[in-house]
C-alpha cells in the first residue's frame, strides 16, 4: 500500500459539507431506523444507529493514510458510513453493503460521492459482488452486521468470505452488543444461547483485540481483527 501525503487524503471543504450531519437529516435517519427495527429486529440487531464513540471506535483501527479499497457491512441509515467518507482518501472507494432496499435508497439519496458504492446486498455474497466489480482485495472491512443473531453457518461464511477477501495485514472491526455477549434464553429450543465472538473471530484471525464502548445504546464491544 503506498502512502500519500495527509493534505492529500482530507477531503474538499465541499465534500465535508455534504457529510455534515443537519438537524433533519439525523432525525430522519433515526426515524427510518427505528421503523426499519421494527419491522425486522433480528437483522437490525438495535433500535438506534451506532453512536459517534462506536463509530470511532470502529474507525480508530484503519489506516486511512494508506487504505483505498474499504468496505462497510451493514451500512444501515449510514452512521458509520458518513464517518468512512469524511476519513477516506480522495481516490479511495466504500463498497456499502445493506440487504434492506429502503437503507440503500436512504445512502443513495443522501450521498452524492463518488468514492461510495452503496449495494443492496447480502454478506453472505461478498466475494461474488465483489469479484463483479472487478475487486480482488480489500485493505480494511467494517462490519456492523448482527452475528450473534445469525446461524452459525451464516456467520461463518460471511466472516470466512471477509477474511479472504483482506489483504494480509488487513483489519476488520466488529461489534458485539454487551447484553449480546452475556446471552439470551432461547425458549423455542429450549436452552440458553451464548455466543462467544470473539473467540469465533479468534478462530480465524492472526489478532483479534477488544474494546468497550460503553457510551452507545447498547454499550458494546469492539473488535479489531487482524489477518
Ligand atoms: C446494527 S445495524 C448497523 C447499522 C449501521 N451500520 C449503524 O452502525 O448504525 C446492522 C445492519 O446490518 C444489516 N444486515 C443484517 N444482515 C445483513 C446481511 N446478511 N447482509 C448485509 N446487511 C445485513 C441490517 O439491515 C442493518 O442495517
Amino acid at each position: 500500500m503506498t502512502m500519500v501525503p495527509l493534505r492529500k487524503r482530507m477531503p474538499s471543504g465541499r465534500a465535508r459539507a455534504a457529510h455534515r450531519r443537519a438537524p433533519s437529516e439525523s432525525l430522519s435517519e433515526y426515524g427510518l431506523f427505528f421503523q426499519q427495527s421494527l419491522k425486522s429486529l433480528r437483522s437490525t440487531a438495535s433500535l438506534f444507529p451506532s453512536s459517534r464513540f462506536l463509530t470511532a471506535a470502529l474507525l480508530e483501527p484503519v489506516d486511512f493514510h494508506s487504505a483505498r479499497i474499504l468496505v462497510e457491512l451493514g451500512s444501515g441509515t449510514g452512521a458509520v458510513t458518513r464517518e468512512i467518507l469524511r476519513r477516506l482518501a480522495p481516490d479511495g472507494r466504500l463498497y456499502a453493503l445493506d440487504i434492506n432496499g429502503s437503507f440503500i435508497r436512504h445512502l443513495r439519496r443522501s450521498y452524492r460521492d463518488p468514492r461510495l458504492l452503496p449495494l443492496r446486498a447480502n454478506a453472505e455474497d461478498l466475494q461474488a459482488l465483489l469479484s463483479r466489480h472487478g475487486v480482488r482485495h480489500v485493505h480494511a472491512i467494517i462490519s456492523s452486521l448482527g452475528l450473534t443473531g445469525m446461524h452459525p453457518e451464516q456467520r461463518t461464511r460471511i466472516v470466512g468470505q471477509a477474511w479472504a477477501c483482506l489483504v494480509p495485514g488487513g483489519v476488520m472491526t466488529q461489534y458485539q452488543y454487551v447484553h449480546a455477549i452475556a446471552g439470551y434464553p432461547q425458549l423455542s429450543k429450549l436452552r440458553f444461547h451464548r455466543f462467544r465472538e470473539g473467540q469465533f473471530l479468534r478462530g480465524l484471525f492472526r489478532e483479534v483485540g477488544a474494546q468497550p464502548v460503553f457510551l452507545n445504546l447498547p454499550p458494546a464491544l469492539v473488535f479489531t481483527c487482524r489477518k
